[in-house]
């Protein structure tokens, strides 16, 4: 008899199988306490190394190490049940070669129990997607607006406004879903060039910041909860959990310095 759990979290086939159906909905998340609301509502939760600048304070993401992805990564898994949970592979931990890409995510997916890794690059990456995805790990594709390569890009520039841009686009796209990519997410994209893309391939596509065309949306969780003072322009703020913040932490303050130390009052007497 196996003592081995049934699985229960959604897999990374289950995305793919959603191709064309239902709309995935997906959010990032980097530490338990949030992972655990978002996962009663999300299909999958991307632990992004958009953590370094949103937990860190890092100006772009080129600065995350491995380490502090399996960090957040562990406490995401930790705090979740159902969701698929997808880790990114940092900048300099897979581009040098598949089997550089292989042992440090096969170290994402043993350390953290995540379901799957994500990695930027289209064409170029291809070779690798096709090297992990047959030893075992799922790869999320990432094309389009790729923050990783921010200082080769000189900014965070919208993709496709020239058509000319396209075919190199969908080129990407393809070649990613051909190397055996589960999903793909498209960033920054002009909303023609994401439905092109999202009616050639048989991978479902998740957009940010891509239109309403993609097979699914992710958001940043800090952004579309108003943490961030100044959001992306597509980012819809639901929350104001920034000002909300602000405005308990100085009736907090207040209370301290008029000598109330608000709730001591009812223990240790
Ligand atoms: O790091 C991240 O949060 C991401 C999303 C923007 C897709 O890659």
């Amino acid at each position: 008899m196996s003592t081995q759990k049934p699985i229960r979290r959604t897999t990374a086939p289950q995305i793919t199988r959603r191709k064309g159906g239902d709309p995935i909905v997906s959010l990032t998340s980097y530490h338990a306490h949030t992972a655990a609301i978002v996962d009663e509502y999300a299909d999958f939760i991307l632990v992004g190394d958009s953590l370094g600048m949103v937990m860190h304070g890092m100006e772009s993401t080129v600065g995350v190490s491995l380490e502090l992805m399996i960090m957040h990564g562990k406490a995401v898994v930790r705090g979740t049940k159902k969701a698929l949970v997808v880790v990114d592979m940092p900048f300099g931990t897979y581009e040098e070669s598949p089997s550089e890409a292989f042992r440090n995510a096969a170290r994402v997916m043993k350390e953290t129990q995540c379901g799957a890794v994500k990695l930027e690059g289209g064409v170029r990456m291809a070779e690798t997607i096709n090297f992990l995805t047959e030893r075992g790990i799922p790869v999320m594709a990432h094309t389009g607006l790729t923050p990783q390569s921010v200082n080769v890009m000189g900014g965070f520039r919208t993709q496709g406004r020239d058509e000319d841009t396209w075919a190199m686009h969908e080129a990407d796209a393809r070649a990613v879903a051909d190397a055996g990519a589960f999903s793909i997410v498209l960033e920054g994209m002009v909303e023609p060039l994401a439905a092109r893309i999202t009616s050639q391939i048989p991978i479902p596509t998740i957009g940010i910041g891509a239109s309403p065309e993609c097979d699914g949306q992710i958001l940043v969780l800090e952004d579309m909860l108003g943490l961030n003072p100044t959001p992306p322009k597509f980012v819809k703020v639901y929350g104001n959990l920034g000002g909300q913040i602000e405005a308990a932490v100085k009736a907090y303050a207040d209370e301290v310095k008029a000598r109330k130390f608000p709730g001591e009052e009812q223990v240790y007497r």
